[in-house]
Protein backbone atom coordinates (compact mmCIF):
# COMPACT_ATOMS: atom_id res chain seq x y z
CA UNK A 1 0.00 0.00 0.00
CA UNK A 2 1.47 3.53 0.07
CA UNK A 3 4.71 4.37 1.64
CA UNK A 4 5.52 7.01 4.05
CA UNK A 5 5.54 10.46 2.15
CA UNK A 6 3.78 8.98 -0.87
CA UNK A 7 1.21 11.37 -2.21
CA UNK A 8 -2.52 9.57 -1.62
CA UNK A 9 -3.81 8.52 -4.73
CA UNK A 10 -7.97 8.55 -3.97
CA UNK A 11 -10.01 9.73 -1.17
CA UNK A 12 -10.24 13.56 -2.55
CA UNK A 13 -14.15 15.42 -2.02
CA UNK A 14 -16.77 13.42 -0.76
CA UNK A 15 -19.32 11.67 -3.39
CA UNK A 16 -22.82 12.49 -3.10
CA UNK A 17 -26.14 12.09 -5.27
CA UNK A 18 -26.49 11.96 -8.80
CA UNK A 19 -23.15 12.16 -10.77
CA UNK A 20 -22.46 11.99 -14.67
CA UNK A 21 -20.27 10.70 -17.10
CA UNK A 22 -17.65 13.47 -17.93
CA UNK A 23 -17.35 13.62 -21.91
CA UNK A 24 -15.32 15.56 -24.22
CA UNK A 25 -18.15 17.22 -25.99
CA UNK A 26 -19.12 18.29 -22.55
CA UNK A 27 -16.20 20.17 -21.47
CA UNK A 28 -16.82 23.78 -22.15
CA UNK A 29 -20.54 23.90 -20.98
CA UNK A 30 -19.68 22.07 -17.66
CA UNK A 31 -16.54 24.92 -16.98
CA UNK A 32 -18.77 28.19 -18.48
CA UNK A 33 -22.24 26.80 -16.67
CA UNK A 34 -21.23 25.34 -13.70
CA UNK A 35 -24.01 23.35 -13.49
CA UNK A 36 -25.14 21.58 -10.54
CA UNK A 37 -23.76 18.15 -10.79
CA UNK A 38 -22.28 16.95 -7.44
CA UNK A 39 -19.87 14.86 -8.88
CA UNK A 40 -18.62 13.83 -12.43
CA UNK A 41 -16.55 10.33 -13.30
CA UNK A 42 -13.13 10.81 -15.18
CA UNK A 43 -12.93 8.03 -18.40
CA UNK A 44 -8.98 6.79 -17.13
CA UNK A 45 -8.06 5.70 -20.01
CA UNK A 46 -8.44 8.64 -21.99
CA UNK A 47 -5.97 10.91 -19.91
CA UNK A 48 -2.87 8.30 -19.53
CA UNK A 49 -1.07 9.74 -22.46
CA UNK A 50 1.20 12.83 -22.14
CA UNK A 51 -0.50 15.76 -21.20
CA UNK A 52 -2.75 17.19 -24.05
CA UNK A 53 -5.68 19.82 -23.94
CA UNK A 54 -8.25 17.13 -22.32
CA UNK A 55 -5.94 16.59 -19.25
CA UNK A 56 -6.12 20.54 -19.07
CA UNK A 57 -10.07 20.79 -19.10
CA UNK A 58 -10.05 17.99 -16.78
CA UNK A 59 -8.09 20.29 -14.00
CA UNK A 60 -10.17 23.23 -14.71
CA UNK A 61 -13.42 20.37 -14.21
CA UNK A 62 -11.77 19.12 -11.07
CA UNK A 63 -11.25 22.61 -9.38
CA UNK A 64 -14.73 22.51 -9.39
CA UNK A 65 -16.10 19.07 -8.91
CA UNK A 66 -15.23 16.27 -7.14
CA UNK A 67 -14.25 13.12 -9.33
CA UNK A 68 -14.24 9.60 -9.66
CA UNK A 69 -11.99 7.51 -12.21
CA UNK A 70 -13.41 4.55 -14.42
CA UNK A 71 -11.33 2.39 -16.23
CA UNK A 72 -11.41 -0.52 -18.48
CA UNK A 73 -7.61 -1.45 -18.59
CA UNK A 74 -6.66 -3.52 -16.03
CA UNK A 75 -8.07 -7.09 -17.46
CA UNK A 76 -8.28 -7.69 -13.65
CA UNK A 77 -9.19 -11.32 -14.81
CA UNK A 78 -6.53 -12.12 -16.94
CA UNK A 79 -4.13 -15.04 -17.14
CA UNK A 80 -1.13 -13.37 -17.86
CA UNK A 81 1.12 -10.79 -15.04
CA UNK A 82 -1.07 -7.41 -14.12
CA UNK A 83 0.16 -4.55 -16.18
CA UNK A 84 2.25 -2.69 -13.95
CA UNK A 85 3.50 -0.23 -16.63
CA UNK A 86 -0.62 0.67 -17.20
CA UNK A 87 -0.90 0.33 -13.09
CA UNK A 88 1.66 2.99 -12.99
CA UNK A 89 0.22 5.39 -14.95
CA UNK A 90 -2.96 5.25 -13.46
CA UNK A 91 -1.49 5.57 -9.68
CA UNK A 92 0.26 8.76 -11.15
CA UNK A 93 -2.96 10.42 -13.06
CA UNK A 94 -4.38 9.40 -9.10
CA UNK A 95 -1.83 11.44 -7.52
CA UNK A 96 -2.50 14.06 -9.93
CA UNK A 97 -6.36 14.22 -10.01
CA UNK A 98 -7.33 12.99 -6.72
CA UNK A 99 -10.01 10.97 -7.41
CA UNK A 100 -12.75 9.75 -4.50
CA UNK A 101 -12.02 5.96 -5.83
CA UNK A 102 -10.71 4.61 -8.87
CA UNK A 103 -12.97 1.61 -10.16
CA UNK A 104 -12.19 -1.26 -13.17
CA UNK A 105 -14.42 -4.01 -14.32
CA UNK A 106 -14.91 -8.06 -13.18
CA UNK A 107 -13.78 -8.83 -16.35
CA UNK A 108 -10.72 -9.77 -18.59
CA UNK A 109 -9.87 -8.04 -22.06
CA UNK A 110 -5.99 -9.36 -22.63
CA UNK A 111 -4.69 -12.16 -23.73
CA UNK A 112 -0.60 -12.66 -25.31
CA UNK A 113 -0.39 -9.29 -25.86
CA UNK A 114 -3.55 -8.87 -27.40
CA UNK A 115 -5.99 -6.02 -26.38
CA UNK A 116 -10.19 -6.82 -26.78
CA UNK A 117 -12.82 -3.64 -26.45
CA UNK A 118 -14.77 -6.26 -25.20
CA UNK A 119 -15.18 -6.41 -21.10
CA UNK A 120 -15.20 -10.80 -21.46
CA UNK A 121 -17.09 -12.45 -18.35
CA UNK A 122 -14.98 -15.19 -16.53
CA UNK A 123 -16.31 -18.91 -15.96
CA UNK A 124 -18.08 -18.12 -12.45
CA UNK A 125 -15.61 -21.43 -10.56
CA UNK A 126 -14.11 -21.70 -7.32
CA UNK A 127 -10.74 -21.08 -8.93
CA UNK A 128 -11.54 -18.15 -11.06
CA UNK A 129 -12.34 -16.40 -7.79
CA UNK A 130 -9.25 -17.04 -6.17
CA UNK A 131 -7.05 -15.69 -9.52
CA UNK A 132 -9.43 -12.59 -9.79
CA UNK A 133 -8.90 -11.69 -5.76
CA UNK A 134 -5.49 -12.22 -6.29
CA UNK A 135 -5.14 -9.58 -9.08
CA UNK A 136 -7.59 -7.25 -7.28
CA UNK A 137 -5.42 -7.37 -3.96
CA UNK A 138 -2.07 -7.31 -6.04
CA UNK A 139 -3.81 -4.03 -8.42
CA UNK A 140 -4.60 -2.56 -4.67
CA UNK A 141 -1.30 -2.99 -3.30
CA UNK A 142 0.05 -1.30 -6.65
CA UNK A 143 -2.25 1.46 -6.66
CA UNK A 144 -2.29 2.20 -2.86
CA UNK A 145 -5.82 2.09 -2.67
CA UNK A 146 -9.10 0.37 -2.34
CA UNK A 147 -10.60 -0.31 -5.84
CA UNK A 148 -14.10 -0.63 -6.89
CA UNK A 149 -15.33 -3.61 -9.35
CA UNK A 150 -18.19 -2.84 -11.70
CA UNK A 151 -20.31 -6.39 -13.15
CA UNK A 152 -20.50 -6.49 -16.68
CA UNK A 153 -23.34 -7.20 -18.68
CA UNK A 154 -22.93 -10.39 -21.08
CA UNK A 155 -23.78 -12.50 -23.74
CA UNK A 156 -21.73 -15.45 -23.63
CA UNK A 157 -21.58 -18.38 -20.18
CA UNK A 158 -19.21 -20.66 -19.59
CA UNK A 159 -20.63 -24.48 -19.12
CA UNK A 160 -17.76 -24.87 -16.15
CA UNK A 161 -19.39 -22.24 -14.32
CA UNK A 162 -20.24 -23.53 -11.32
CA UNK A 163 -21.94 -20.92 -9.11
CA UNK A 164 -24.16 -17.47 -10.62
CA UNK A 165 -22.45 -14.10 -11.54
CA UNK A 166 -23.59 -12.98 -8.35
CA UNK A 167 -22.11 -15.49 -6.00
CA UNK A 168 -18.80 -15.07 -7.76
CA UNK A 169 -19.23 -11.36 -7.80
CA UNK A 170 -19.70 -11.53 -3.66
CA UNK A 171 -17.35 -14.03 -3.20
CA UNK A 172 -14.52 -11.98 -5.04
CA UNK A 173 -14.87 -8.68 -3.16
CA UNK A 174 -14.97 -10.18 -0.10
CA UNK A 175 -11.74 -12.34 -0.77
CA UNK A 176 -10.18 -9.00 -2.58
CA UNK A 177 -11.40 -6.78 0.58
CA UNK A 178 -12.88 -4.14 -2.25
CA UNK A 179 -15.91 -2.56 -3.21
CA UNK A 180 -19.28 -3.10 -5.72
CA UNK A 181 -19.66 -0.58 -8.62
CA UNK A 182 -23.12 -1.58 -9.23
CA UNK A 183 -24.63 -1.68 -12.76
CA UNK A 184 -28.18 -1.56 -12.71
CA UNK A 185 -28.73 -2.02 -16.55
CA UNK A 186 -25.84 -4.39 -16.87
CA UNK A 187 -27.48 -6.67 -13.93
CA UNK A 188 -31.15 -6.10 -16.39
CA UNK A 189 -28.93 -7.02 -19.74
CA UNK A 190 -27.23 -9.96 -18.36
CA UNK A 191 -30.71 -10.82 -16.87
CA UNK A 192 -32.67 -11.26 -19.93
CA UNK A 193 -29.77 -12.87 -21.85
CA UNK A 194 -28.92 -15.62 -19.63
CA UNK A 195 -32.51 -15.75 -18.56
CA UNK A 196 -32.02 -15.09 -14.32
CA UNK A 197 -33.89 -13.38 -11.89
CA UNK A 198 -32.56 -9.60 -11.73
CA UNK A 199 -33.66 -9.28 -8.22
CA UNK A 200 -31.60 -12.47 -6.87
CA UNK A 201 -29.24 -10.26 -7.90
CA UNK A 202 -29.53 -7.51 -6.08
CA UNK A 203 -30.69 -9.71 -2.75
CA UNK A 204 -27.37 -11.07 -2.57
CA UNK A 205 -25.39 -7.61 -2.58
CA UNK A 206 -23.75 -6.81 0.70
CA UNK A 207 -24.73 -3.15 1.90
CA UNK A 208 -21.17 -2.46 3.52
CA UNK A 209 -19.67 -3.48 -0.28
CA UNK A 210 -21.93 -1.38 -2.54
CA UNK A 211 -19.94 1.86 -3.34
CA UNK A 212 -21.98 3.17 -6.15
CA UNK A 213 -24.51 2.40 -8.63
CA UNK A 214 -24.36 2.84 -12.74
CA UNK A 215 -27.14 3.47 -14.93
CA UNK A 216 -27.06 3.29 -18.52
CA UNK A 217 -29.32 2.75 -21.77
CA UNK A 218 -29.24 -0.66 -24.05
CA UNK A 219 -30.26 -1.83 -27.14
CA UNK A 220 -32.88 -4.42 -27.93
CA UNK A 221 -31.77 -6.54 -30.69
CA UNK A 222 -34.49 -8.91 -30.73
CA UNK A 223 -32.05 -11.97 -29.42
CA UNK A 224 -30.57 -10.28 -26.64
CA UNK A 225 -29.97 -7.11 -25.29
CA UNK A 226 -27.29 -5.10 -26.17
CA UNK A 227 -25.05 -2.66 -23.46
CA UNK A 228 -24.33 0.26 -25.90
CA UNK A 229 -24.43 3.27 -23.66
CA UNK A 230 -26.69 5.25 -25.75
CA UNK A 231 -29.64 5.57 -25.29
CA UNK A 232 -31.55 6.91 -21.92
CA UNK A 233 -32.08 4.66 -19.18
CA UNK A 234 -34.96 2.21 -20.29
CA UNK A 235 -37.95 1.71 -18.38
CA UNK A 236 -37.23 -1.53 -16.80
CA UNK A 237 -33.73 -0.83 -15.26
CA UNK A 238 -35.29 2.75 -13.51
CA UNK A 239 -37.44 -0.15 -11.50
CA UNK A 240 -34.71 -2.41 -10.87
CA UNK A 241 -33.14 1.22 -9.97
CA UNK A 242 -35.93 1.95 -7.81
CA UNK A 243 -35.33 -2.07 -6.04
CA UNK A 244 -32.16 -1.48 -5.69
CA UNK A 245 -32.30 1.75 -3.75
CA UNK A 246 -34.88 0.20 -1.56
CA UNK A 247 -32.63 -3.27 -0.50
CA UNK A 248 -28.97 -1.62 -0.82
CA UNK A 249 -27.99 2.01 0.90
CA UNK A 250 -28.79 4.90 -0.91
CA UNK A 251 -25.17 5.08 -2.33
CA UNK A 252 -23.75 7.54 -5.16
CA UNK A 253 -25.13 7.01 -8.72
CA UNK A 254 -23.60 7.57 -12.28
CA UNK A 255 -25.51 8.23 -15.47
CA UNK A 256 -23.35 6.40 -17.75
CA UNK A 257 -23.68 7.67 -21.48
CA UNK A 258 -20.77 6.17 -24.11
CA UNK A 259 -21.80 6.53 -27.49
CA UNK A 260 -24.10 9.25 -29.69
CA UNK A 261 -23.67 11.20 -26.52
CA UNK A 262 -26.52 13.89 -26.04
CA UNK A 263 -26.67 17.29 -25.35
CA UNK A 264 -25.85 17.97 -21.70
CA UNK A 265 -29.33 18.70 -20.60
CA UNK A 266 -30.32 15.30 -21.63
CA UNK A 267 -27.81 13.60 -19.29
CA UNK A 268 -29.18 16.65 -16.57
CA UNK A 269 -32.99 15.37 -17.24
CA UNK A 270 -31.51 11.53 -16.78
CA UNK A 271 -29.42 12.53 -13.64
CA UNK A 272 -33.74 14.26 -12.51
CA UNK A 273 -35.16 11.49 -12.66
CA UNK A 274 -32.24 8.85 -10.53
CA UNK A 275 -32.79 12.31 -8.06
CA UNK A 276 -36.32 11.30 -7.80
CA UNK A 277 -36.28 8.25 -7.15
CA UNK A 278 -33.35 8.85 -5.05
CA UNK A 279 -35.38 10.96 -2.64
CA UNK A 280 -39.24 8.97 -3.20
CA UNK A 281 -36.71 5.67 -1.69
CA UNK A 282 -35.26 8.01 1.35
CA UNK A 283 -37.23 10.71 2.08
CA UNK A 284 -34.18 12.74 1.80
CA UNK A 285 -32.60 15.12 -0.98
CA UNK A 286 -29.54 13.58 -3.18
FE1 LIG B 1 -21.32 0.78 -15.99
Amino acid sequence: MLHTGEKQVSGGGSIRGIGIGLRSQHYREILENLPSVPWFEVLTDNYLGEGGQPLVYLERVRAEYPVTFHGVGMSLGSCEPLNLDYLGKVKAFAQRIQPAWISDHLCWSASGGHYSHDLLPLPYTKEAIRHMATRIAQAQDVLGCRLVVENVSSYVSFADSEMSEWEFLVAVVEQADCDILLDINNIYVSACNHGFDAEHYLNAIPKQRDRAMHLAGYEDQGTHLLDTHGLPVHEPVWRLYEKALRRLDQVPTLIEWDTDIPPFHCLLQEADKARYMFEKTSGLPA
